[in-house]
């Protein structure tokens, strides 16, 4: 049976500040969403939420970037902006940035990762959503699950993953993509891969059947708007078992709390948390960064799960060290490599006070 299973989301409101969702607008997606099911448009769906982030998970036939399941969603966070007009949310509807629905939110402000399956005898699934900080969070995670024999054992020891993968990459500010084959075009890949914040891993898929195995969400809010909106906090699907990395392999690369950009004001470097749904609620210095992972099985379409993966006491230790990680970055305040470099801030004073100085800087001597 052919599935597709939609990731979409998008913060529209947050609960206080930007450090969690409000329990209502929860309520009201879920009601909203439950109604689109019960008229058949969807098979099954579940509603979660990642720090100020809302997020839809839904099951359907309907295949990847269907105007149809795109302008539900777009409705329900349409509907889910007034209630947060009402209550007085933060940044009320921050990720829509129109007015009016386009055919694909694809480009309006909202995440979206999406994957058509043909679901498998056993199809074991984990959800990725982070909050504070944006799409390339995902590629060294991404890299250790498809392509680090020290992280997954598989690529050595399973013979259906002995082939390797390949790697779609995109260019966000070119607005290009490549492709690498692994493991032999590993050094290459790595050159775009390790700098995230332009070439972030779009999907994975694997060699040589060319089945999807994973997939982001690569929206860059900032560019989008042409102004800050805030960071992507981004979605990622990944297929696991049989031909895909274990669970285990697959969750494995998040017991190192890694550096990713985003933190206080989209403008800092600080450590991924793994945490449960419960504790994604960023609120040190509006962060750290988080990542929660929802695991289901699916069953003709049906979202059989969650499961929260982080909530399990063996990422005790990464959230320790994301904490000891924190506090080093922290000591270092307004300085790189804590707060990023100049051009990558979402936040930034530099045009004007430029302005205000322009008279007083002369020339260096020869
Ligand atoms: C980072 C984030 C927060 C805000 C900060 C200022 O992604 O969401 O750190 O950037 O709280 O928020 P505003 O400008 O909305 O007052
Ligand atoms: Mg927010
Ligand atoms: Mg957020």
């Amino acid at each position: 049976m052919k599935v597709t299973l939609s990731v979409i989301k998008a913060d529209i409101g947050g609960w206080v500040g930007h450090s969690e969702s409000h329990p209502l607008i929860l309520e009201k997606s879920r009601e909203l969403l439950q109604k689109t099911a019960s008229s058949g448009k969807i098979i099954d769906f579940h509603v979660t939420k990642c720090g100020d982030d809302l997020q839809l998970i839904m099951t359907h036939q309907k295949g990847e970037e269907s105007g149809e399941i795109h302008k539900m969603a777009w409705d329900i966070f349409v509907e889910g902006t007034k209630l947060a007009k009402k209550l007085k949310l933060h940044g009320a509807g921050q990720d829509l940035l129109s007015d009016a629905f386009s055919g694909n939110v694809k480009g309006m402000g909202p995440g979206v990762a999406e994957m058509e399956i043909e679901e498998r005898d056993a199809e074991s699934i984990i959800i990725f959503m982070a909050d504070k900080t944006s799409s390339g969070a995902w590629n060294m995670p991404l890299y250790k699950m498809f392509a680090d024999p020290f992280n997954t054992i598989g690529l050595v020891i399973a013979s259906n993953m002995h082939s390797g993968f390949s790697f779609e990459v995109h260019d966000v500010q070119k607005h290009k993509k490549v492709s690498f084959n692994t493991p032999e075009e590993i050094y290459d890949m790595l050159i775009f891969m390790g700098a995230p914040s332009h070439y972030p891993v779009k999907s994975v898929r694997h060699r040589p059947s060319g089945e999807i195995a994973a997939v982001s969400s690569t929206q860059r809010l900032s560019m989008l708007a042409g102004r800050y909106v805030g960071k992507d906090d981004p979605v990622c699907i990944v297929r696991a078992q049989g031909k895909f990395p274990a669970v285990g392999e697959v969750l494995e690369p998040f017991a190192l709390p890694f550096l990713v950009e985003g933190w206080m004001r989209g403008s800092h470097n600080g450590p991924l948390m793994p945490v449960s749904v419960a504790d994604s609620i960023p609120s040190r210095f509006d962060g750290p960064p988080r990542v929660i992972a929802l695991g289901f099985q699916l069953a003709e379409g049906k979202l059989v799960g969650p499961r929260d993966m982080f909530a399990d006491i063996s990422f005790d230790e990464a959230r320790k060290q994301a904490n000891t990680a924190a506090e080093y970055m922290r000591r270092h305040g307004p300085f790189e490599p804590h707060r990023l470099p100049l051009e990558e801030m979402e936040y930034t004073t530099m045009p004007q006070v430029m302005k205000k100085l322009k008279n007083r800087f002369t020339d260096l001597p020869e």
